[in-house]
């Protein structure tokens, strides 16, 4: 995907560069979680901001990262072209530095379980993700439907850690071939994780070497697979709650 086309960057832009107040605070969040009011010249719209310092500690994942998992999630996302994740920037905000992603009106009555059988071909690219950036936490929630019948993947919070920890509602497409044109995007996603390309030093202000290494291991064996693969028997692979 070219550089200069994608259709989210000027929504990043317009969230790294505007004014942010709070609206609401999520209460039934485990991080704290906002939404903002961002306004920057003529646009106006609404924001998550969910700041570093309210992220909840976890035995697994080092302290204050969660929102960086976030960031390179979208980022990597955005250098697939899939699947579509809310433009996710980094900055600064009234409760300190965290990240800011852009809102989706989202049907509220709709999640992954409701959406299984009409929506298969948008959730593959999701699976296809979750496998790759090795995603902790994949509810059926995590899944956003647009007026528009867009589905938006969200909370990237627990991604890329070094040990397997993929625990998704998204088992569909368990050992089934991954078609067209999702190989070749890998493919090409390989030669940009490679020392020193643009995308692997843009990631590397994100996630640690050894996550990065991870992250083309887990590439490497989807390739060789080329296939969804099953379950592991020996772990948890069901997010707690599923919705
Ligand atoms: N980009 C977004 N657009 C619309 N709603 C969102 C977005 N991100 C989060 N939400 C809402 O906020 C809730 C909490 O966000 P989430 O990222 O799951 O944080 P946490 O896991 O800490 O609760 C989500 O379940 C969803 O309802
Ligand atoms: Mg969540």
């Amino acid at each position: 995907m070219a550089e200069s086309t994608y259709p989210f960057d000027e929504t990043a832009i317009w969230l790294a560069r505007g004014r942010m107040e709070p609206v609401k605070q999520f209460v039934r969040s485990w991080n704290q979680v906002f939404l903002m009011r961002v306004e920057d010249g003529e646009r106006q719209g609404l924001a998550i901001y969910k700041p570093r310092a309210g992220e909840y500690p976890l035995w697994d994942f080092p302290r204050g990262t969660l929102c960086l998992r976030e960031v390179a999630s979208y980022r990597l996302s955005r250098a697939l072209g899939w699947p579509r994740i809310p433009p996710t920037v980094l900055r600064d905000g009234p409760y300190g530095l965290g990240m800011v992603q852009q809102f989706i009106e989202a049907d509220p009555k709709a999640n992954y379980f409701t959406l299984q059988e009409s929506q298969r071909a948008n959730l593959l690219p999701v699976a296809l993700f979750d496998h790759l950036v090795n995603n902790a936490d994949r509810k059926g929630g995590h899944l956003l439907l647009d007026p528009e019948g867009h589905i938006w993947a969200i909370d990237h919070a627990l991604t890329f850690h070094v040990e397997p920890k993929l625990r998704t509602v998204i088992w569909d497409f368990a050992g089934e071939p991954i078609p067209a044109p999702y190989p070749e995007d890998l493919i090409r996603l390989r030669g940009q994780l490679e020392a020193g390309q643009p995308l692997q030093q843009d990631l590397a202000r994100f996630l640690s070497l050894a996550e990065l290494d991870g992250l083309r291991r887990r590439l490497d064996h989807l390739l060789a697979l080329n296939r969804f693969p099953h379950p592991d028997p020996q772990r948890a692979h069901l997010p707690r709650p599923l919705v």
